[in-house]
């Protein structure tokens, strides 16, 4: 049974009057209301569209519904705190929730990354981020510092000096010009190296480079190093082993701040509460979002040493942060966010993602059979596939057959599982909750849906 707030009937949730006044992310409308996809409601793993047609939720939304759907937990924990206090300032104020969530927090982020300004999505993360490095550098007596090294391919987001850090022309073409004091690297990617090399006898040519282009522009005008522990939008490309560390290393060799992008790794994604964990280093500013409030309210933030902390206290006004969001820290979405990190914890679900992930990986390898996954790749929960039409040398299949897309696509038409998905990869990345017999499912839809192309492609 559909809930209905206003009147409106099934057919008006899917009719073109009323989604054409309606503006979804980086999707074509034109395409989305000839075949729209609106739901109703969920549970568990489980999510069902206003038609009563169930879906298995193998993306946790995007990376974000770690707990599943309709956890009662985080659900009163919200309406408690609803019914107390739903909004104060952070411009005048704070609230208890937000002191108790960032203490929470604080106990769980790599080694001394106790500070953390609470906020509400992605973009705001990422763009505050690099907005304090370069207050910190500016007023730490380093104000040539601005410069922002990210890598191609990566995403961090759509507010403008996030999407200048990010590295995706199709993403950027439209918006130009954006912001200024921004480089690119080309980013580690062994199964087709942009250096044409191989893994190890490469010596990570990927992640030393960063010094040569510091150098070239000059470390006392270098500020920061952005990437992703996991490349997300490329469909989960996992550095080698060296590449962070070596990364550190050149970073604190030139007094260069490492910027972890942990918006969709964070909160136990890769089997560890934070990648930076799962690939053992320490960043000087770890952005975080999507997993932290499970889906249940918008919830981001960003967290950084206290030393850098030290450098905005002080009793002149112009040395504190110039920055700042209305819903930052908002109670509710900070109650919900200690609710999240009370199910993780208690119930060790970061433990279970590791496994389930090891399962699900696992599992993975039978597709090998089908002749056409080139690579299997990620950590955790956060797992993706790669095709490959050649697999003796890794060929892809050409871009207009968008071999990668018709897979997502049938696995979300026919097979009722939702993924993302590109023309070369698709990901899976269920709720931690996830039991193996759903695992098992999960791999024979995404099969069935890479026989379907296959044998379409055939014809
Ligand atoms: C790594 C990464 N950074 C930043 C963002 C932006 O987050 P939001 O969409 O919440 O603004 C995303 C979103 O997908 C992401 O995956």
């Amino acid at each position: 049974m559909v809930t209905t707030m206003t009147g409106f009937t099934t057919e008006d949730y899917l009719s073109s009057k009323y989604l054409r006044h309606m503006v979804l992310d980086f999707i074509q409308m034109g395409q989305f209301m000839r075949e729209p996809l609106v739901y109703d409601r969920g549970e568990g793993i489980w999510v069902w569209d206003v038609n009563g047609e169930k879906y298995l939720d193998g993306i946790s939304g995007v990376w974000v519904t770690s707990l599943g759907h309709s956890n009662q937990r985080v659900v009163n924990a919200i309406k408690n705190q609803l019914e107390k206090l739903a909004f104060c300032s952070p411009i005048l104020s704070t609230n208890t929730r937000a002191v108790e969530y960032v203490e929470m927090l604080g106990k769980t982020t790599p080694e001394g990354l106790t500070t953390i300004k609470i906020l509400s999505g992605g973009s705001e993360a990422t763009e505050t981020a690099i907005k304090l490095v370069r207050q910190y550098f500016h007023q730490t007596g380093r104000p040539s510092k601005k410069t922002i090294i990210s890598r191609y391919n990566n995403f961090h987001g759509v507010t403008i000096g996030a999407l200048t850090a990010t590295g995706m022309a199709d993403r950027k073409i439209p918006f130009e010009p954006l912001a200024g004091g921004f480089r690119h690297i080309a980013p580690p990617y062994c199964l087709r190296c942009p250096y044409k090399l191989k893994y190890p006898e490469c010596d990570v040519l990927c992640a030393r480079i960063l010094e040569q282009v510091i150098q070239y522009e000059g470390p006392e005008t270098v500020a920061a190093f952005i990437a992703e522990p996991i490349q997300l939008s490329t469909g989960n490309i996992v550095p080698p082993p060296e590449y962070w560390p070596i990364i550190r290393e050149i970073c604190d060799k030139y007094d260069v701040m490492i910027i972890l992008d942990e918006v969709a790794t964070g909160m136990g994604r890769t089997g560890k509460m934070w990648g930076a964990q799962t690939f053992e280093f320490t960043p000087d500013v770890l952005c975080m979002g999507k997993g932290m409030a499970a889906g249940y309210m918008p919830l981001s933030g960003v967290a950084f040493r206290d030393e850098v902390a030290d450098a905005f206290i002080s009793d002149k006004k112009e040395m504190a942060f110039a920055d700042g969001h209305t819903y930052g820290g908002n109670p509710v979405a900070c109650a919900a966010g200690i609710a999240v990190l009370q199910e993780l914890q208690e119930r060790n679900l970061v433990e279970r993602c590791a496994l389930m992930g090891h399962y699900l990986k696992e599992k993975l390898e039978d597709l090998r059979e089908l002749g056409v996954v080139g690579d299997i790749r990620g950590k955790g929960l956060m797992l993706g596939i790669e095709f490959a039409q050649n697999l003796e040398t890794m060929e892809p299949f050409p871009r207009q057959l968008g071999f990668g897309i018709k897979v997502g696509r049938t696995c979300i038409q026919q097979e009722k599982m939702l993924v993302r998905y590109s023309p070369d990869w698709v990901a899976v990345a269920p709720p931690f909750i996830i039991e193996k017999d759903e695992i098992d499912d999960i791999v024979e839809r995404l099969g069935r849906a890479i026989i379907t192309v296959l044998n379409q492609t055939r014809e």
